[in-house]
């Protein structure tokens, strides 16, 4: 079954804008699955008379941090950002073995440029950035120009369970967009199938230089998990998802105060300075004894905290926290919570490694969901200055310390929300400032 199959069933939405039982809403999304050419006509058709794309104001205007996004997406009542409501991710690599020419540099550059001269620098235009892996600096004899407390390794299991298929492309190039018009002519330039994009001409193409390996989807809106969930595999039949959560789960994420800073992820010094580090998982989600088997407490206890339940600090899908999960007053008590009520929960752990010494968080997640393969996914991005922070947070999540104190928390059961979860895919990336996002040297300098 393809995506757009899976979206027939969907009732149509609420936007009033329904035609012939597809709402807009849902061709759009689902044009975004399809991707390509077919995607793009299904999406176009759909959006006559909708406003204009925005246009951007080129490379040198845009912010020189590629994840420079939080001050151009929308934020929610209490402040927190959101995500775009489309992104694509599509990975790849160069054909040859060794170092990239300069025409190959020169044809990414070219690329990417154009994009920032066709869309606005924001979730009505485009976002989008480039990140390196490091099997790509490892084409290069030189070290990797990374300060001393930036570490950009190979990825590889962050738990005994973890058997993940590691992403070794050399190139992650992230896109998004409210605009799902935007997201699918931009993807179209980037892989030459359109010479255009939002009017700009776009001179070259990624793949005049690179390969595409892979290509992931997916979306972010309070809404949209309960109207792709039919026929998802993953998710259980009636749909149980709740109609405003952002997430298969059911609940909130990504409050602002729970939220590293992008000054705080930025790298400091060096060649790379204004870059990042990113991790990318994807997490398959199996939800039926999620929602068959646990009752709201038990699962605002896995998902957050025992002492989230006991004082009943979450109503449905928890946007009552405000800017901040209060997760905080329970990053002590992980063992104790364990062997008074037989759980822990999925924040408080990873939240007691994701402090730095002032007690700000390390980690900037960025998740969305997908629907790729039929399949009830979670994408997660997660930006932090240095990969081994991330690594910190991971193994913060196995709880090992929780399956010590009692049998009742084991390696997957009653251990946050380990039991749904599952790593289909992992990979690292480095992410330079804007003026080095094509195909750099590992020391920054121009080839
Ligand atoms: C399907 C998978 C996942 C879901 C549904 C999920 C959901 C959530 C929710 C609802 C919270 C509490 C609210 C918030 O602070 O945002 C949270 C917290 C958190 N999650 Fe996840 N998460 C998932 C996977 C992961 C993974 C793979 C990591 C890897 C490191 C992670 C790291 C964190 C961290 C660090 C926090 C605590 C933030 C803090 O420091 O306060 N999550 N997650």
């Amino acid at each position: 079954m393809t995506d757009a199959d899976a979206s027939e069933g969907d009732e149509p939405g609420g936007d009033g804008l329904a035609t012939d039982g597809l709402s807009r809403r849902d061709a759009l999304k689902a044009a975004v699955a399809v991707g390509g050419a077919a995607g793009l006509a299904a999406c176009v058709d759909r959006l006559d008379g909708e406003e204009p794309i925005p246009a951007g104001d080129g490379a040198d205007a845009h912010p020189d941090r590629q994840f420079g996004w939080n001050d151009h997406i929308r934020t929610d009542d209490a402040g927190n950002w959101l995500v775009p409501r489309h992104q694509t991710l599509l990975y790849l690599s160069l054909p040859e073995d060794g170092p990239p020419s300069d025409d190959d540099r020169g044809a990414v550059a070219a690329a990417l440029d154009a994009l920032d001269r066709a869309y606005a620098w924001s979730h009505e235009g485009l976002l989008h950035s480039a990140g390196y892996s490091p099997q790509y600096f490892a084409r290069f004899e030189g070290s990797l120009a990374l300060p001393e407390d930036v570490s950009l390794p190979e990825p590889g299991p962050l738990a005994d369970y973890e058997t993940p298929e590691f992403d070794t492309q050399d190139v992650l190039v992230h896109l998004a967009s409210d605009r799902p018009d935007a997201l699918l002519a931009a993807e179209e330039a980037l892989l030459g199938e359109r010479e255009e994009a939002n009017g700009v001409s776009v001179p070259s193409a990624l793949t005049d230089a690179l390969a595409l390996d892979d290509r992931r989807t997916g979306f972010f809106d309070p809404g949209m998990p309960h109207e792709k969930a039919d026929g998802l595999s993953g998710v259980p039949d009636p749909n149980p998802i709740p109609e405003d959560a952002p997430l298969f789960m059911g609940f909130a994420a990504g409050f602002r105060g729970n939220q590293a800073t992008e000054d705080s992820v930025a790298i400091g010094e060096g060649p790379f300075a204004e870059g990042t580090t990113k991790s990318v998982g994807n997490w398959r989600q199996r939800l039926d004894d999620w929602y068959g088997e646990q009752d709201f407490d038990q699962q605002v206890m896995e998902m957050f905290s025992p002492g989230h339940a006991a004082e009943n600090l979450v109503e449905g899908v928890g946007t009552n926290l405000g800017d901040d999960s209060g997760i905080d007053r329970f990053l002590d008590t992980v063992v104790d919570d364990a062997e008074e009520y037989g759980r822990v929960g999925h924040a408080q752990k990873a939240a007691r490694d994701n402090r730095d010494a002032d007690g700000n968080p390390l980690l900037l997640r960025r998740h969305f969901e997908s629907a790729d393969d039929d399949i009830a996914s979670l994408h997660f991005p997660s930006l932090q200055r240095s990969i081994d922070q991330f690594e910190t947070v991971r193994r913060s999540m196995n709880g090992v310390d929780a399956t010590e104190a009692t049998p009742a928390v084991r390696q997957r059961v009653n251990n946050g929300i380990l039991e749904y979860i599952f790593l289909r895919h992992r990979g690292y990336f480095l992410v330079p400032p804007r003026s080095l996002r094509a195909l750099p040297t590992p020391d920054g300098s121009e080839g």
